[in-house]
């Protein structure tokens, strides 16, 4: 039986033009070189809304309310998490969804042991698709979606109104979104923030075909494959790719792919907002913008969103 990471790069690269989807960015490696991502002195996003939090902390917890449960999607920064954790008033329970089972776990079991009075039900789960919330012993008032990191910016926007509109009604009454999103800004910023000066993002970007060589049965050599990103100002996103250097071909299992000189695969796309151009589709999706907070420079947001009676 062909695992799935096989089954999604075969049907990738058999698709014109080529791309491998994200979501298989992640093993242990690619963790931690993400990790190194976040602290690099090009890579704003993470510090920036970080930065945020911190100033601002008082108000979100304000606008979330007491009683609350809260629901983590994509939860790998516990450390964002921790921060409301830690002010809320009287939260019930909290509730981390991630597809990655260990990493849940772990981090699930991390937070127990600290918030004792919290309820903490993990949820392993795709929150690109429908999945159910869990009940607490203690019913809460309402629920609070975090949704951190600007993750939401790897999907195209008809996927991400569709992910708005299922988390509006798991809201429900009095419920809310809390959403970290990246903004326009400077192409040069933005650039650099995708292709850094270390060479760490091409790595991580890269560590795709280590694993395609380690997982699969192939004779693909990652040193003629290069690293490729650049800003797409129509689309307000980043647009990554990994570049065939020179005319080859590769075999996976018992197919040959064909790469002329300078073809790209797919990877990632990384969508840059405005705070009113995303209120407007969020609205498209049944949650209307409470409250935005921002960095001096503009770089970085944090919202506020409410279910639409
Ligand atoms: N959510 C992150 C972002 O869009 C993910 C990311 C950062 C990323 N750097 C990357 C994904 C490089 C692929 C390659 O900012």
């Amino acid at each position: 039986m062909p695992t799935l990471f096989e089954t999604d790069v075969l049907q990738g690269l058999r698709s014109q033009p080529k791309k491998i989807e994200c979501k298989h960015f992640y093993d242990q490696r690619s963790s931690q070189l993400f990790d190194q991502i976040c602290t690099l002195p090009e890579y704003y996003p993470t510090r920036t809304e970080q930065a945020i939090m911190d100033r601002y902390i008082d108000e979100m917890v304000r606008q979330i309310g007491a009683g609350v449960m809260l629901v983590e999607y994509g939860s790998g920064s516990s450390i964002k998490t921790r921060r409301l954790l830690d002010r809320l008033e009287d939260p019930i329970a909290y509730v981390p969804v991630d597809i990655s089972r260990d990493h849940l776990m772990k981090s699930a079991q991390r937070i127990a042991a600290d918030y004792p009075h919290i309820e903490v039900l993990p949820v392993c789960a795709d929150f690109t698709a429908e999945f159910e919330l869990p009940v607490s012993t203690r019913p809460p008032t309402h629920s609070a979606v975090y949704f951190p990191g600007s993750t939401i910016g790897n999907f195209v926007p008809e996927t991400a109104q569709e992910m708005l509109a299922r988390i509006a009604p798991l809201c429900g009454r009095g419920g809310g979104l809390l959403i970290g999103i990246d903004l326009q800004k400077d192409i040069d910023v933005l650039e650099r923030a995708y292709d850094d000066s270390a060479g760490v993002t091409a790595q991580f970007n890269l560590n795709l075909l280590n694993r395609i060589v380690s997982e699969l049965d192939t004779d693909l050599t990652p040193a003629d494959f290069r690293h490729h990103s650049y800003y797409n100002s129509q689309r307000h996103r980043i647009e990554i790719y990994i570049r065939s250097a020179k005319r080859q071909q590769v075999r996976i299992g018992d197919e040959v792919f064909v790469f002329a000189e300078d073809e790209l695969i797919h990877t990632e796309y990384s969508h840059k907002y405005t705070i009113k151009g995303f209120a407007e589709m969020a609205k498209q999706a049944g949650l209307q913008l409470r409250k935005s907070w921002t960095d001096d420079r503009k770089y970085f947001a944090v919202l506020h969103l409410i279910t639409i009676d």
